[in-house]
């Protein structure tokens, strides 16, 4: 375990990037799995790819579940303070620049970095949020006034159902976000035309 707290990829920005991407896995997934999709939405971004702790039959997880889709909100809030401060402690030790990290998180991943984006808004400068659920229901509104958040589905996805994705997206947009919505003829599966619309909408940063 690293003294951040997460075992984690690090590598730094490239060719006069100032941004770094937060790299969230799913479900079962870890550190590596999310690296060629966070190298092709941005190549020359540093990544900052941790494994989630929580284990769920030995898959990896960022927080705990009581059933599919159904979150331990105490856990979740836990575990997204614990990203938060290792986002930070990251920036101090590897020296990157905190004010531009963009979360790029795919279902358990994508989940974690939108209770990031409620509970502790200033960790994160933007969100590309592939395969998103609501993570929980904030009691006091975050301020995401202007920040850019790309979001994509399945429409045929067993596990994040429609109407999910679309609360997500009125209410990131309710608290100011500047979202961009992409539907796929697909399921809960990460798709190369989705992550093609992700490399698009980061360009246009
Ligand atoms: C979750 O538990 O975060 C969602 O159900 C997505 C997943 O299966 O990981």
């Amino acid at each position: 375990m690293s003294a951040l707290g997460f075992i984690h990829r690090y590598e730094p920005p490239r060719e006069g990037s100032r941004r770094t991407l937060l790299v969230l896995h799913g479900t079962g997934g870890d550190e590596n799995d999310m690296l060629a999709v966070a190298d092709q939405i941005d190549r020359n971004a540093g990544i900052l790819s941790p494994r989630g702790k929580v284990l769920e039959a030995g898959m990896p997880r960022f927080f705990r579940r009581h059933a599919e889709g159904v979150f331990d909100e105490e856990d979740l809030k836990f575990r997204t303070d614990e990203l938060v401060e290792f986002v930070a402690g990251a920036s101090v030790e590897y020296g990157f620049d905190a004010s531009q990290v963009i979360a790029v998180g795919y279902s358990n991943g994508a989940n974690i970095a939108a209770s990031t984006l409620f509970r502790a808004p200033s960790t994160l400068a933007g969100a590309v949020l592939l395969h998103a659920m609501v993570p929980f229901t904030p009691e006091q509104e975050p301020d995401l006034s202007g920040k850019p958040v790309f979001m994509s589905a399945g429409e045929n996805d067993p596990i994040v159902p429609a109407a999910q994705v679309a609360r997500l997206s009125e209410m990131l947009r309710r608290y100011g976000a500047n979202v961009q919505i992409a539907w796929f003829q697909a399921g809960h599966r990460l798709t190369l035309d989705e992550v093609r619309a992700a490399t698009d909408w980061m360009k246009g940063l």
